[in-house]
């Protein structure tokens, strides 16, 4: 999968996605990430990629120009067809991203993301390049490129190959309808007094399993 991330702030994108399991997807050729310069898409000397909202208001807004050229610039030159790629922007008002909507992205071959930034992006962008308008939950955060590295981690941790042990994601919370994942111990037994449930120590497979489930419905319960 190819992941290209529009920013004003490519250098953000590039550091997050340097360790970890992105990292090593990126090593084995399974994941590219690319981060793209909004600016380097502006005409003009000044390299201008935001102006003030017409209608009066605080703040500026980006411009569409520069993201359009963008995108029109990547799907050219990577011979990407509309059906094979994603166009998504990330936005607060945005439909609000869950496990479901990672799995469905996680088969496409492309993602475009693109991060606002100020007051936020032209709406012409929205209505007329992205294919969806993601959030990552109802509060406002300052860019879109946290937002989209959300999106980025989720969805790639589901395609092949970029998991080690893929068997983890079997479990996972919110794989299996909206169930959360089972309480997890690991040593020591007995960490001053707190105890590991004696059931994951018996070896009893069968038990395990049902204390897992149960604990597992008691969590998602707990949430709703
Ligand atoms: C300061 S925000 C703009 C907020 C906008 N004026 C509003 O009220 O919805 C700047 C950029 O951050 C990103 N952003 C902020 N909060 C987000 C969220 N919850 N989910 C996704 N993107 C978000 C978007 O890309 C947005 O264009």
């Amino acid at each position: 999968m190819r992941v290209f991330i529009l920013t004003l702030f490519p250098q953000i994108i590039a550091q997050a996605t340097s360790f970890s399991i992105l990292k090593r997807a990126q090593e084995k050729s399974v994941l590219e990430i690319i981060p793209i310069n909004i600016r380097d898409f502006t005409k003009d000397r000044h390299k201008i990629t935001d102006l003030p909202p017409y209608g009066g208001g605080a703040g500026m807004v980006l411009k569409p120009e520069p993201i359009f050229l963008a995108v029109e610039h990547i799907l050219k030159s990577c011979k990407i067809t509309k059906e094979n790629c994603e166009i998504i922007l990330l936005s607060a008002g945005g439909k609000v991203f869950n496990q479901e909507m990672a799995q469905s992205l996680a088969l496409k071959k492309n993602l475009i993301l693109i991060a606002g930034h100020y007051e936020g992006v032209d709406e012409r962008v929205a209505q007329n390049l992205a294919t969806q308008e993601i959030s990552i939950g109802n509060y406002v955060l300052s860019g879109g490129e946290y937002p989209a590295l959300v999106l980025t981690d989720a969805i790639a941790r589901l395609v092949p190959n970029v998991l080690e042990n893929e068997s983890s994601l079997k479990s996972e919370s919110f794989q299996n309808k909206n169930l959360v994942e089972y309480p997890q111990y690991t040593r020591p037994q007995d960490y001053k007094g707190l105890k590991a449930p004696k059931v994951l120590l018996s070896g009893n497979h069968k038990e395990i399993e049902q204390w897992r489930k149960r604990e597992s419905e008691k969590k998602t319960a707990v949430r709703e």
